[in-house]
């Protein structure tokens, strides 16, 4: 089978598995699978997961082709998910998205902490991984190249801001449990469902 192959995905799952693995549990709805690697690597390390890829419509085919060669029981089949559009009405235990949040505009960010406060059960997780600014400021020379690459693709993309995104989670009756550091000048960020 001809799978569509992404090299940053193969290098950093590893090290993102080692930090995420104690969120692994119950529902899982991952936001712009991509490829679909890391939901194929992530659910063959834990198996009992019950992970449900996502993306815009047309990288569905691939994350198709990945599961199927993956032969894992765990994976779902991915939904046509548009962050600015309509979620899944079911409820999950984590939200995961990895890389997206520095494609997208500050628009499809917002409704995707949104969306993502709306789905979770009380105490559930959202996990954000990917380069992010504190105070304004770049972490690296790297990431402010990087940012600048992304910018010149499409103006509306670029790194966002950790306090902006933090303000919105809270206002998504998300709070704040963790950011960690992560190779390449990147973060996991983690932010849990208060429970009303
Ligand atoms: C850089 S890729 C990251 C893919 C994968 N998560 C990874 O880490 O390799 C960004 C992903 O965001 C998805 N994306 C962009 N805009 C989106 C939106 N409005 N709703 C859902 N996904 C979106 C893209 O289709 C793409 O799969």
């Amino acid at each position: 089978m001809n799978l569509p192959f992404s090299e940053a995905s193969e290098q950093n799952k590893a090290f993102i598995f080692d930090v995420i693995k104690p969120y692994l549990h119950g529902e899982v709805l991952e936001i712009g699978s991509g490829t679909g690697q890391h939901a194929v690597f992530f659910a063959g390390q834990v198996p009992q997961l019950h992970w449900q890829t996502s993306d815009l419509e047309s990288n569905l085919p691939g994350i198709e082709d990945w599961i199927a060669d993956s032969g894992s029981t765990s994976l779902l089949p991915p939904i046509a998910l548009d962050v600015r559009a309509d979620w899944p009405e079911r409820q999950f235990d984590l939200v995961y998205t990895a890389n997206c949040f520095h494609i997208m505009d500050k628009t499809a960010v917002a409704k995707c902490i949104e969306g993502a406060g709306a789905c979770l059960k009380a105490d559930g997780i959202l996990l954000v991984y990917g380069p992010f600014n504190y105070a304004g400021n770049f972490t690296s020379p790297s990431n402010a190249r990087f940012d600048a690459f992304l910018k010149a693709r499409d103006p509306v993309s670029g790194i966002k801001d950790f306090e902006w995104l933090d303000d919105l989670a809270n206002e998504a009756n998300l709070q704040s449990v963790d950011d960690v550091a992560m190779p390449e000048n990147n973060r996991i960020l983690v932010w849990q469902k208060r429970t009303l």
